[in-house]
């Protein structure tokens, strides 16, 4: 095995996959940009669902290598065992109906063994063993053994762990097939075998292999098309390179956890509870400092959606600092800590550094007040419970905490099980309901819809965004920077950097502008260029990520030029007409526009 730092397994799987015809590509941002349906970027296919569908061609070609930032919070809970991460980095090689299993299955082999020299004895494969009328993946089977992969090595396995997607409740998916280490450890009994959860073998690789389209009716049809799309765990495979028991002990988190040490100045009695703790502060700090720079911007700490996820990291990670007597203001230290782990690799942590640490700052403090006043009423609640010899805190206490005192419910329930007591979350769910009205989901990651039900107004909503940023430079002057954006279904919002309240006179030059251009009929073009290129031409970049040479340069007319990932619609026509239904403040110096487009 080579040990490899996690700079040096990206180089060399990126340039790995260049040497077999492959474009680096740069990850998109963790905020998705054009789909609605998630919360956060959770694999490296969502900013690709419109290539990979063939609804368009890659300005890039049909072989792509990255590497995708993903936030996946489905398994918060189990953060602080050996492997679990909220966020990770994925990398990954792509084939848009270009190449398929027999060159996906040759280059992992190849580059698994003679470039990152696993033996090939500690590697185990499991593949797709056939389901609701598709047949076993033979094909895949008979490569890895083309490879010199024994049988016993290969694990047909059902849909529960052998297929991918689709994205949303439709679209395109197939099935994979994952690789695994073997990592020595014992066998925790006779059926332990790869996708076992002990740990004994540890999965670092999945090629997914997009052939089918569930349909509307949930039926599986062929897609049409070949796409191949892998993701290799960046941390998870720098950990078994190191043969190390688990990822927090890899380089990649040794300055995190450094720091963590450093300022805790008690220790719990319990040895587990140390480490539980150390892992989850270090893992929730990253995901969190991460969201906070995201080039893309806009989500804050709060209570719905995205801004609660991020809210929930941010105050489990206060909590748990508290079991090892760290001072208050640790959060801004890890984020500094953080950010010189990888500013090198991700400019965006260096250049929002600083509005990072305010919005962390501002979180804790609120909490440790919170946190101060509701350990008090919960210490209240437990013993009034004890007293009268009952075990479930009911939901419109837990509510109570919730509501007044900020505990999340999440948080309740792990103070609850410390003392051996319950709640009653469905309880809490209807008060919660009854009070706020919630419209969205809570729990990251996880779609709603399908992604491509809402792809086209999705598509046109981006177009009117470079629009309405255009139209802001025409009106305010070049101050008006993007400093964030959102879209669904229903409306985009655009978040800028401005001092004051825009008069009536700008919001409607602004709206002017923007529908001329919409009746203009205005071609939308796209081609291939470097960021320095694109720069040149005057274009505006909000994307800063290092890799990938190569990026996509939208033009529309002498409007608009701005480095995006796209997709975007042909012609400006297909707006219809655009709208602003509010401008407000958004923060200190940034303003916020919600607006619409459709027939008015
Ligand atoms: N989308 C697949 C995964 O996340 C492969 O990239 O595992």
């Amino acid at each position: 095995m080579n040990k490899l730092t996690a700079d040096e397994l990206r180089e060399a799987y990126l340039s790995f996959f260049e040497s077999k015809g492959h474009t680096r590509i740069p990850g998109a941002s963790v905020i998705p940009e054009n789909d609605p349906t998630v919360l956060f970027t959770t694999a490296g296919m969502h900013p690709l669902v419109p290539y990979l569908m063939g609804q368009m061609p890659h300005p890039a070609g049909t072989r792509l290598t990255d590497v995708q930032k993903c936030i996946r919070t489905g398994d918060i809970d189990a953060v602080g065992d050996s492997a679990h991460l909220t966020f990770f980095e994925m990398l990954g090689n792509w084939s848009l109906n270009d190449y398929f299993k027999p060159e996906a299955i040759a280059w992992s082999f190849e580059f698994l063994t003679a470039k990152l020299g696993f033996d090939p004895k500690d590697l185990y494969v499991t593949v797709f063993a056939g389901e609701d009328g598709i047949p076993r993946d033979d094909e895949a089977i008979e490569l890895w053994k083309q490879q010199g992969l024994p049988d016993d090595h290969i694990f047909p396995l059902p849909r529960e762990d052998n297929w991918w997607g689709p994205a949303g409740t439709t679209g395109p998916c197939g099935p994979d097939t994952e690789m695994f280490i073997d990592t020595g450890k014992p066998k925790c009994g006779d059926g332990c075998r790869p996708g076992c959860h002990c740990g004994k073998y540890i999965e670092i690789w999945n090629n997914v292999f997009m052939q089918y389209n569930k349909n509307a009716e949930g039926k599986f049809e062929p897609l049409g098309r070949h796409n191949v799309d892998t993701g290799m765990g960046v941390e998870r495979t720098v950990c078994m390179l190191s043969g190390l028991p688990t990822v927090f002990d890899t380089e990649i988190f040794a300055p995190i956890m450094a720091k963590i040490d450093e300022l805790s100045t008690t220790k719990p009695d319990d040895p587990e509870q140390t480490l539980r703790a150390r892992r989850i502060i270090a893992d929730h700090m990253r995901t969190a400092t991460f969201i906070l720079c995201d080039p893309k911007g806009g989500v804050k700490p709060g209570n719905i959606g995205a801004n609660y996820v991020l809210r929930r990291l941010i105050r489990r990670a206060v909590r748990y600092s508290r079991f090892l007597g760290i001072a208050p203001g640790f959060t801004v230290k890890l984020a500094e800590t953080i950010c010189e782990k990888y500013r090198h690799v991700y400019p965006e942590l260096a250049e929002n550094l600083a509005s990072c640490k305010n919005d962390l700052e501002a979180e804790e403090n609120r909490f440790n007040q919170t946190l101060d006043k509701g350990a008090a009423m919960f210490a209240k609640v437990a013993e009034q419970l004890k007293l009268h010899n009952q075990t479930q805190i009911s939901g419109k206490t837990a509510f109570k905490l919730y509501d007044t005192f900020g505990y999340p419910l999440e948080m309740t329930l792990e103070l609850a099980k410390e003392q051996g007591l319950e709640v009653d979350v469905a309880g809490f769910e209807e008060a919660n309901l009854k009070h706020q009205e919630l419209s969205r989901t809570t729990s990251a990651g996880s779609f709603k819809a399908g992604l491509q039900d809402n792809s086209e107004v999705v598509t046109r909503m981006h177009t009117a965004t470079h629009l309405l940023h255009a139209a802001l430079h025409r009106v305010l002057g070049p101050t008006a920077n993007q400093k964030g954006s959102n879209i669904t279904a229903e409306r985009l919002r655009f978040d800028f950097t401005w001092p004051e309240k825009m008069t009536d006179e700008q919001i409607a030059a602004v709206e002017n502008l923007v529908n001329g251009w919409i009746a203009q009929g205005i071609d939308v073009t796209r081609k291939m260029t470097t960021v320095e290129a694109a720069k040149a031409e005057g274009a505006m970049a909000l994307f800063g990520s290092k890799y990938g040479d190569q990026v996509s340069l939208y033009t529309i007319g002498d409007v608009s030029k701005e480095i995006c990932s796209g997709p975007h619609v042909q012609n400006t026509k297909e707006l219809g007409s655009f709208k602003i239904l509010k401008e407000q403040s958004s923060s200190a110096g940034v303003r916020r526009i919600k607006a619409v487009i459709g027939n008015m």
